[in-house]
């Protein structure tokens, strides 16, 4: 079978940081005998903005349902284009239409990078956040009353569905399943919020039924975040509502290091609809241009894309490389942002040619 990637470069270091995405699946399909291909796209990017007016052709759907994967450099480019129109234009009606429910990132300490959290190494910190990708919170249902008046009044409701609460869950908990601690940790603040966490409280229990082996904990989300930091070795999978996975998505990967390496899928797990896998940051509109942005990002969110769809023994190879290439740290091949002195390209390539002989 071949796996049909949609590769949508975007704006920016996007465009810099893909090519080394595409080498490195396609060294790794080489050793490990996959067949991927890739077709490229010029929409969702602000020069197709530019040109035509809007981020995206009417028919894109059309266009992209047939892929299995959407591969997606970064979008955004502020002088040029608003970043709600650009960002909305795009990536956010990908992770809509293509029912992306599932948010994954993984946080993890990768050898030779400097980890902000003091005396952590490589091993303590290995975990995944599985965020709820499109209810709850982040609802459009609400209202301003009132405008410019003394008796002005805003409310924004929270939306979860059973079927939206519990796809999420089951989920996080295959994940933890599959995984050798198997414990699963949920973010609440049922004490506060006194209607929809302890709903989201309910499921969590409801759905460890049929998961005996997972070890299930659960945490406030105030005291999480300070978990986070001060005891990051206790987490395995952590599942949150679309709020409480936003905070915690971020503030994971920045405990592990540069903002540079992590990657993240936005995952429709029926298949119904293309995933979507991208690096975790964006277009860097202050350096793009000279060829020194971090490909690891870009890299390692390729690596997700092979696990996901169950090439194992790729991905593996995969994260091995681009571990190995880190832990070595050489100063001509390492960019800037890492405090190295290569660029875009002997970052590639080494990762590249270490998958090639491994
Ligand atoms: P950003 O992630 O593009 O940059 C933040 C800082 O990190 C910058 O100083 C940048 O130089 C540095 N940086 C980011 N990636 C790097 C890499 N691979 N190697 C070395 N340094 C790197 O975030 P920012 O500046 O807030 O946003 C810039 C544009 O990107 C905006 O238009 C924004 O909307 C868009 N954006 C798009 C995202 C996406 O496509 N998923 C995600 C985040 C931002
Ligand atoms: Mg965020």
């Amino acid at each position: 079978k071949t796996l049909k990637i949609a590769v949508i470069a975007g704006d920016g270091i996007g465009t810099e940081v893909m090519p080394w995405g595409i080498k490195c699946l396609e060294a790794a399909a080489k050793v490990y005998n996959l067949s991927l291909s890739f077709t490229s796209f010029d929409f969702a990017s602000c020069a197709y903005y530019k040109q035509h007016g809007q981020m995206l052709p009417d028919d894109w759907k059309d266009q992209l349902s047939g892929f299995d994967a959407l591969y997606f450099g970064a979008v955004g480019l502020p002088d040029v284009v608003p970043d709600h129109v650009s960002l909305w234009g795009s990536l956010l009606q990908f992770r809509r239409e293509f029912d992306q429910y599932i948010n994954l990132r993984p946080c993890r300490l990768m050898p030779g990078v400097r980890c902000p959290l003091a005396g952590r190494k490589p091993g303590d910190i290995d975990f995944w956040i599985v965020r709820e990708n499109t209810e709850g919170e982040y609802s459009s249902i609400g209202g301003k009353m009132f405008p410019g008046t003394e008796r002005e009044v805003v409310i924004q409701e929270t939306v979860m569905t059973r079927t939206g609460v519990d796809r999420v869950l089951k989920y996080a908990f295959d994940l933890a399943q599959s995984r050798p601690k198997k414990h699963l940790t949920s973010a609440t603040k049922s004490n506060g919020i006194s209607i929809t966490m302890p709903y989201w409280d309910e499921r969590v229990a409801e759905m460890a039924k049929g998961y005996g082996e997972v070890k299930v904990d659960k945490f406030h989300i105030d005291i999480l975040t300070a978990h986070f930091v001060q005891r990051p070795q206790h987490f395995d999978v952590v599942v949150g509502s679309n709020l409480f996975g936003d905070i915690l998505s971020d503030l994971g990967p920045a405990c592990t290091g540069t903002i540079g390496i992590a990657p993240s899928g936005n995952i429709n797990p029926t298949g119904k609809f293309p995933s979507l896998f991208e690096p975790v940051h964006g277009s860097a509109p202050d350096i793009m241009g000279r060829g020194i942005a971090n490909p690891v990002g870009m890299i390692w969110a390729g690596q997700m894309m092979l696990e996901h769809f169950g090439y194992k023994d790729a991905a593996d190879a995969m994260l091995r490389a681009i571990e190995s290439v880190l832990a070595k740290g050489d100063d001509v091949v390492i960019t800037g942002d890492m405090g190295g002195k290569g660029d875009t390209k002997s970052f590639g390539e080494a990762i590249e040619r270490e998958i090639l002989g491994s």
